[in-house]
């Protein structure tokens, strides 16, 4: 047996009762926002500061109690107080957010820390997400900015019930009572229909500590609280355990064939051992049989907690999907309305694919529809085609497979989600879950006898999607022209979709602005795959500009086979030979956003196939797919070396 020595014991005693003290405190999670000056990390620099010094008092007591008991301790671990916080801070979704914890007398805090300010929508978006509290900081010099408005909202958004109007550097107007007020009547005028449970106004110099934990002489006029009086006593709710039961599951624990289970953090409600659950997307029902801990098993665990869960049934249950209490489902739906806070610093753009990431799933997704954006003045819904930086709108979401969520207003954990840029893995837009839209209940796919391979069959062939990307006049539509005249003459099935025929038709109603280019290859790309589908050797041929859109269509295609292929000609030789007259037009500011001018052409990093058109002759570019396609037992003796029909 381990030998502990009775004073290690009674140290240990003394830290864990010191720890249990902590645990009986209540948790205010709280974060801070406003505008670079406004003197944000002074204040959380003072509130550490000064909490800490109340902190280490009670740290002191609490040594020379152990002193007195003979077991004085050095080791007293800070550590510990954090990791026991882990699992909390761990609920959520949570981005580049650093968190800090301190304590009072009376209660625990945990601020989220954002550092930086470019990102600062992000970082604001991310880590109010658990938040109870928003200290919104103001100027008393500037009073209420833009900026002040947007974080307010975006507060509002996410559900934060308390906001605290930090009026700071209130010694540079003198204390002045009157700058105080004129701010506070102004913004209690801005909050009264966000829906804040508690809209506080407190004046504050956080340079020089006035009425941050204690009250200043300074503010004699001032009645109400310090800010920290404030945050040790403002009446928060208790995490409920009223809420149903949903266990988003993180990963399946599987050490050998004899045990199974789900592990998480339940993100709300209860569950105990004999209690019936089901899979959120499947509806499989099972019985709670384990609760397993690493300190050994439960009888029962609550919101907050991180534990793994065994089933009495061998039921599917893979990641991304959630346990749930049997009377109270989660919504599953591939498409839902929703808000969001865009933080990308390119735009949203709808129709373009993006990563949506929720609690535990990862899909790709799309804006299908940008409802409105949020005027941050007025507060008031406006049109709008994209969102920019910082911006909030209201849209609808089409997810490729069905994900499992609650309304973020009856649950925030598993009400949302962020979406990420599936090129540069960035995390480019907040959502928070409004409802699914009835239309995904509705629409069911229709099983079809006839299918793609019977469809294939009888042309004797196999599809394939052939992409050219280039310039305007790069020499697309002549390669697409030949090759097909070429597969044609073999008895092949084809059909080109070109740019500019199917801009008289199908994409009339588009133009050349970022979102409409977008909408228009998801179109051209859906079209293509119907094509494939009809069992057709389908040549795209679309300048097809952005690298997100080509993968996009790429994974739409699955099993099809897919080459992406650069036209490659420089701009110089594009704009000499023109074709169409278009470079000459743009160089003269007649057409605005002309691709390679006014408008960006992202080349291909990887394309299947390189055509170098300075380099080579259109029949060398021809023989090259040709061996392509052979070689994917696409279009069969006609092209040498490919067996096939
Ligand atoms: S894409 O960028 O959205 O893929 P698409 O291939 O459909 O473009 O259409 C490109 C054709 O439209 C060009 O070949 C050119 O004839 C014509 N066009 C007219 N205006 C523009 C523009 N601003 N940028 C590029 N092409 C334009």
């Amino acid at each position: 047996m381990e030998h502990v020595s009775p004073r290690a014991i009674e140290q240990r005693d003394g830290v864990r009762a010191y720890l249990a003290g902590q645990e009986r405190k209540s948790l205010l999670r709280f974060l801070t926002c406003g505008s670079v000056d406004d003197g944000k990390s002074t204040l959380i620099g003072r509130l550490l500061f000064d909490a800490r010094l109340i902190f280490e008092d009670q740290l002191a007591a609490l040594e020379n109690d152990s002193r007195r008991h003979g077991t004085a301790g050095d080791d007293i671990d800070f550590a510990l107080l954090v990791d026991g916080l882990e699992a909390e801070r761990e609920q959520g979704i949570t981005i580049d957010v650093a968190y800090r914890f301190f304590a009072t007398e009376r209660r625990k805090f945990i601020v989220a820390d954002t550092p930086g300010h470019e990102q600062y929508t992000r970082n604001m978006a991310t880590g109010a997400s658990t938040a109870d509290l928003a200290i919104v900081l103001v100027d008393a010099r500037a009073g209420i900015m833009r900026q002040t408005r947007r974080h307010t909202f975006i507060a509002s958004l996410l559900g934060i019930r308390h906001i605290v109007l930090a009026v700071n550097k209130i010694d540079l107007v003198d204390f002045s009572k009157t700058a105080f007020d004129a701010i506070a009547d102004e913004y209690a005028a801005l909050t009264d229909d966000l829906g804040f449970e508690t809209v506080t106004a407190l004046p504050i110099s956080a340079r020089y500590g006035d009425n941050v934990s204690a009250p200043s002489e300074r503010l004699g006029w001032h009645e109400g609280p310090s800010l920290l009086q404030y945050l040790e006593t403002v009446a928060i709710d208790a995490p409920s355990d009223e809420r149903p039961f949903r266990f988003p599951v993180q990963y399946v624990v599987r050490p050998n064939l004899d045990f199974r289970g789900f592990a998480g953090t339940i993100a709300s409600g209860s569950v105990a051992v004999g209690d019936a659950v089901v899979v959120a997307k499947s509806g499989r029902a099972s019985t709670l049989a384990r609760i397993v801990t690493r300190d050994g098993d439960l009888d029962s665990a609550r919101q907050g907690q991180a534990v793994t869960l065994v089933l009495a049934d061998e039921v599917e249950v893979s990641r991304g999907n959630m346990l749930v209490a049997p009377t109270a489902r989660p919504h599953v739906a591939d498409r839902f309305a929703a808000n969001i806070v865009w933080f990308g610093e390119s735009a949203l753009v709808p129709g373009r694919s993006y990563f949506l990431r929720t609690e535990t799933d990862e899909v790709p997704a799309h804006v299908s529809a940008l409802k409105a954006r949020v005027d941050i003045n007025s507060f008031a819904r406006q049109p709008a085609k994209t969102l920019a930086l910082n911006e909030v709108g209201v849209v609808e979401i089409a997810t490729q497979a069905p994900v499992a969520f609650d309304p973020y207003g009856e649950n925030r954990a598993t009400g949302a989600f962020v979406l990420i840029d599936r090129m540069t893995n960035a995390t480019v837009g907040a959502g928070m879950i409004a409802y699914p839209l009835r239309r995904a209940d509705n629409i069911h796919w229709q099983g079809l006898d006839v299918d793609a391979s019977a469809r294939a069959a009888i042309k004797g062939q196999k599809p394939a999607v052939l992409w050219f990307t280039g310039l305007s006049g790069s020499g697309k539509s002549t390669i697409a022209n030949r090759l097909e005249r070429k597969l044609h003459a073999a008895g092949r099935h084809t059909y080109i979709l070109d740019g500019d025929n199917i801009r008289h038709g199908l994409n009339r109603d588009l133009g050349f602005s970022e979102a409409d280019r977008v909408e228009n290859i998801r179109r051209v790309a859906e079209t293509a795959k119907l094509m494939a589908d009809a069992g057709l050797i389908v040549l795209v041929s679309f300048i097809s500009p952005f690298r997100a859109e080509r993968a996009m269509a790429r994974t739409l295609m699955g099993e099809v086979a897919f080459a992406e292929i650069f036209v490659d000609t420089p701009l110089e030789d594009c704009a000499a030979r023109d074709p169409k007259g278009l470079y000459a037009k743009a160089r003269k500011g007649e057409i605005l956003n002309f691709t390679g001018i006014g408008s960006p052409y992202e080349a291909p990093d990887a394309p299947d196939i390189h055509i170098r058109t300075q380099e080579s002759r259109p029949d060398d570019a021809i023989t090259e797919i040709e061996r392509w396609l052979a070689a994917r037992d696409v279009s069969g003796q006609h092209f040498g070396d490919g067996g096939g029909i």
